[in-house]
């Protein structure tokens, strides 16, 4: 399964790269705004970090709009995913998009019904956002089973981004399910690698070496 790391704060995306675990980078509206700086500028500072797709998000929310900023900023770099939201306008969108030539990730979807369009329209990537689903109490995990199922029955070639992942059993849970990537916040990734017996063992291993050094 690959890494992504689901942020546009440079210093995460630089640590988290340096740890040599990062496939590529998801950020959103959201996200970016949070990092207050020119948009065009941040996005270029992330594609001389990361050498892997990086999702970059249209905010237009309607067709012709979508087609035209995704043509834009397809032209940065080819590493550029563009991200489209999942609705009906989006949809077709995305099917534009596919037939220019242009690498989509369908967002903010909640379904598995959602997914299997924004695939057969022609994105590179669907995101079902399995951590919102959690927070109104439907198992998000499971359109992650049911589209790795699917998906293989029909030997579709869309992958499967784990969006909105929230803690590491999150993404152990994706990794079974097979999914292709999860994209995942700095504080996870940070909590996946910690465990308090390495820290211990690690501590002890170094007294008793220091013991014999004297
Ligand atoms: C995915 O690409 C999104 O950026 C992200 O996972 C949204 O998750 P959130 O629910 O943490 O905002």
């Amino acid at each position: 399964m690959k890494f992504f790391i689901d942020t546009a704060n440079i210093d995460e995306i630089r640590i988290a790269n340096d740890w040599g675990i990062i496939d590529g980078v998801t950020t959103n509206p959201s996200l970016v705004a949070k990092e207050e700086k020119d948009f065009r500028a941040l996005i270029e500072e992330i594609l001389g970090i990361v050498n892997g797709p990086i999702s970059v998000e249209v905010i237009s929310t309607d067709t012709e709009g979508m087609v035209k900023e995704a043509l834009d900023i397809s032209q940065w770099s080819e590493n550029i995913v563009v991200k489209i939201p999942m609705i009906p306008e989006g949809l077709k969108a995305i099917k534009i998009l596919h037939n220019k030539g242009i690498k989509t990730n369908a967002t903010l979807i909640f379904s598995v019904n959602q997914a299997l369009m924004a695939a057969k329209a022609g994105a590179n990537y669907v995101s079902p956002f399995i951590g919102r689903l959690d927070d109104i109490g439907q198992d998000g995990l499971q359109i992650i089973r049911d589209l790795r199922e699917i998906f293989s029955q029909y030997d579709l070639k869309n992958e499967i981004i784990v969006a909105s992942i929230r803690h590491p059993l999150h993404v152990v849970e994706s990794a079974k399910a097979g999914a292709h990537v999860a994209t995942i916040p700095f504080g996870v990734i940070e909590k996946m690698f910690k465990h308090p017996l390495t820290d211990s063992g690690l501590n002890s291993f170094l007294k008793d070496w220091n013991k014999t050094q004297k």
